[in-house]
């Protein structure tokens, strides 16, 4: 029997829109049970039960600093910087040197994180004027930080030449002008990278796909417009040409993209070489590489990614009969996503029945589409577990939602959650540490979380808590 109800099709028994478990998503056979896969490498569960991570309670980090928070493992964090920094350091110590691993700033990025990057000797990729001054101010050396962006502002420009950036990735033929002319009322010259779109179609998100023709990043080869660039930016005395920039998309498990745009990337460094005589000292292949959400994905290590990556480069480079540039790389979610999860706090939970008997749990949180908005930007995936206590209680199909005022407020879609979820539980959703909180919003004017770092039994703030206060101090009255 069809509905009469005007909401339609939709809602009717059988339609896509009834839960089924998704393919990858199996009933635990312990609901405490941990993933190693998803959870940044201190956190584990107490002999009572509890999640622990950098030696401190979860318990405590929420009666210290309350819920939502976004608890970051420094120790994590940061050995996964050194290993992208060592792996691509070794994988390509032969073929050119060794390459610069700029970690992507825009994951998320604090003065904290910022004097990280600075002691473990990586780089720094910022794409705006207010990443770059928490970069400089967390003293990573201006010759350290790229500026990328699309539509770049003068005050922008101007302010990474006088800090004396080591790179600015200009992106359109308009910027190189604006680059140069700024640069010689300084009387300096600009280091520059051109950002190219090698016309590669990422297997990702569409969202978050960036090297396909019909989108607003870059240069295209296909066009020429790449080629007249570097005309354009050879021509200006103001400008020190770097060399050529591709970055294909983000969370990317599948290498062959990567192979198509160094290709093509190598195949126009090249031609720079053949038609203007210039040998471009580097190239820089951009950042996507993708973490585990679920149990669905398996991300490749920095070593394998690294090594893939020297063997597509050296292969390339003897084909077209050039040397190998220095290679430079940007992983963002790589290094920052699995260090952090965020903690919340259940207020309520609901059981909703679906068809065929089936029934789904709907979780409340205090927190949701602000400090997460990838689920509903992105359809991304998350996981979740109970993080105050263990349960003997067997999973049920849940749904981890915030307290937002839309149905689509939703963080984690399907995750099997212990029948006994209720009111008071803190509950942790892992992989949270890139583009949540850098993304994260005021929607129903609920402040922002606090992000605060653990490290051997200590836990330190990285960005305050937002209040009420902060929220109507923005208000003009
Ligand atoms: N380099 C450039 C030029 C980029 O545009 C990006 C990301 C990266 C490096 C770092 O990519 P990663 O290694 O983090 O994948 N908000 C989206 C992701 C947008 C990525 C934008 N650019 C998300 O939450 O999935």
């Amino acid at each position: 029997m069809s509905r009469t109800h005007e909401a339609g099709q939709l809602h009717t028994p059988g339609s896509s829109s009834i839960a089924v478990v998704p393919a990858w998503l199996r009933p635990p056979a312990d609901v405490n049970e941990l993933l190693p896969q998803l959870w940044s490498r201190t956190v584990e569960r107490t002999p009572a039960g509890a999640l622990r991570v950098g030696g401190v309670d979860v318990a405590e980090l929420a009666a210290t600093y309350g819920t939502p928070l976004y608890v970051v493992d420094e120790l994590d964090f940061r050995s996964r910087a050194v290993a992208f920094r060592d792996a691509f350091a070794d994988a390509f110590a032969d073929l050119c040197g060794g390459a610069d691993v700029y970690y992507a700033s825009k994951a998320f990025l604090a003065t904290g994180v910022a004097r990280w990057i600075a002691e473990d000797g990586l780089h720094l990729d910022t794409s705006s004027g207010g990443e770059l001054a928490l970069g400089l101010r967390g003293g990573v050396l201006p010759g350290r930080i790229a500026l990328h962006g699309n539509n770049k502002s003068r005050a922008e420009i101007a302010t990474a030449l006088e800090a004396g950036v080591g790179r600015i990735v200009v992106d359109s033929l308009e910027e190189i002008d604006v680059v140069a002319d700024l640069a010689h009322e300084r009387g300096v010259v600009a280091p520059v990278v051109l950002r190219v779109t090698v016309g590669v179609e990422a297997h990702t998100h569409s969202y978050i796909a960036t090297a396909h023709e019909d989108q607003k990043f870059g240069l295209s080869l296909g066009s020429g417009a790449a080629e007249a660039g570097v005309a354009k930016v050879l021509a200006r005395p103001e400008l020190d040409l770097h060399g050529l920039h591709s970055h294909i998309g983000s969370q990317i498990f599948d290498m062959g993209g990567f192979e198509v745009s160094a290709r093509r990337l190598l195949g126009l460094h090249r031609s720079v070489e053949r038609e203007h005589g210039v040998t471009l000292p580097e190239i820089d292949l951009g950042g996507g590489y993708g973490i585990a959400y679920t149990s669905e994905h398996a991300p490749l290590p920095p070593a394998e990614i690294a090594g893939r990556l020297a063997e597509i480069v050296a292969r390339e480079c003897l084909v077209q009969g050039i040397a190998v540039p220095r290679v430079s790389v940007e992983p963002g979610r790589a290094i920052a996503g699995p260090s952090t999860f965020t903690l919340y706090e259940v207020g309520t939970t609901k059981e909703v029945a679906l068809d065929a008997g089936a029934r789904r749990r709907y979780v409340s949180v205090d927190g949701g589409m602000s400090d997460n908005i990838r689920t509903a930007l992105y359809d991304a995936d998350y996981s979740a577990t109970i993080a105050s206590r263990a349960s003997s209680a067997p999973g049920v199909l849940s749904r981890v939602v915030g307290k937002h005022c839309e149905s689509g407020d939703v963080i984690v879609k399907d995750e099997f959650l212990p029948a006994d979820a209720r009111a008071g539980d803190l509950l942790a959703v892992p992989g949270t540490g890139a583009y949540c909180r850098s993304m994260a919003s005021n929607y129903n004017q609920v402040p922002r979380p606090a992000v605060v770092s653990v490290r051997e039994g200590s836990s330190r703030v990285l960005v305050r808590r937002e209040t009420p206060a902060d929220l109507l101090a923005l208000d003009a009255g």
